[in-house]
């Protein structure tokens, strides 16, 4: 069972959140109301405290891609990995909006106060700064094999409570997020097209390197 409103409460009210006139509070965080889904209220409450993590996990993992997207830079990096951490950007948009849509399906509320994403969330932003494009990427793959591992943990979780809804959710969003790993997997990887300008000095003096109709590749 989900440890009911277990984050550091004091964060999650602090008097800057708090607009100069008054609100009238319809329920309370990490809670569930009646939202004419048929399952127990205690199935819905833990399936919608179990997504919330997922949606802090994957508002943390949005702000660490768009600083890797905005900060990439190097001859291999720049242009490739900007465009591809631009696509890591536009679906972790879509994930965090279909989880946050299965919360409130569930009569929850996704949470939505950065500081407490943060402190909610199982995958935490790296300390401020700029690393090398191989430590962005690192601790991005980090954080998607944890997304991953928790998300499989709540489909099998899904499935003994019989939240197939949530189950669907979640498992098209396991599936993008293991395409997203493998990016990063095998950008990472050991290998590469640049060999060097070593060939070139090798060459005899008397070849020069244009490509004629018998050697047009060099
Ligand atoms: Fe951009």
């Amino acid at each position: 069972m989900p440890k009911n409103l277990d984050v550091n409460q004091p964060k999650m009210n602090q008097p800057y959140m708090q607009p100069g006139h008054p609100m009238v509070k319809r329920q309370n965080p990490q809670t569930v109301k009646g939202s004419g889904i048929s399952l127990d209220h205690n199935v819905r409450l833990e399936m919608a405290y179990e997504l919330d993590k997922h949606n802090c996990a994957l508002h943390v993992a949005l702000h660490q891609y768009n600083k890797h997207h905005w900060l990439s830079e190097g001859a291999e990096g720049f242009i490739s990995l900007h465009h591809l951490l631009e696509e890591h950007i536009a679906k972790t948009i879509e994930h965090i909006d279909k989880i946050g849509e299965r919360i409130a399906r569930l009569g929850g509320i996704p949470t939505a106060h950065p500081v407490v994403q943060h402190e909610m969330s199982y995958i935490k932003c790296e300390a401020e700064g700029r690393y090398t494009m191989r430590d962005f990427l690192r601790n991005d793959l980090e954080h998607e094999m944890k997304l991953q591992q928790e998300l499989r943990k709540q489909i099998k979780r899904a499935h003994e409570l019989n939240d197939f809804g949530t189950v669907e959710v979640l498992e098209e969003v396991l599936l993008d997020r293991e395409d997203l790993a493998y990016h990063l997997y095998s950008v990472l990887e050991d290998d590469t097209l640049v060999r060097g300008i070593e060939h070139v000095f090798s060459q005899p003096p008397d070849k020069n390197r244009k490509a004629t109709e018998t050697t047009p590749l060099q």
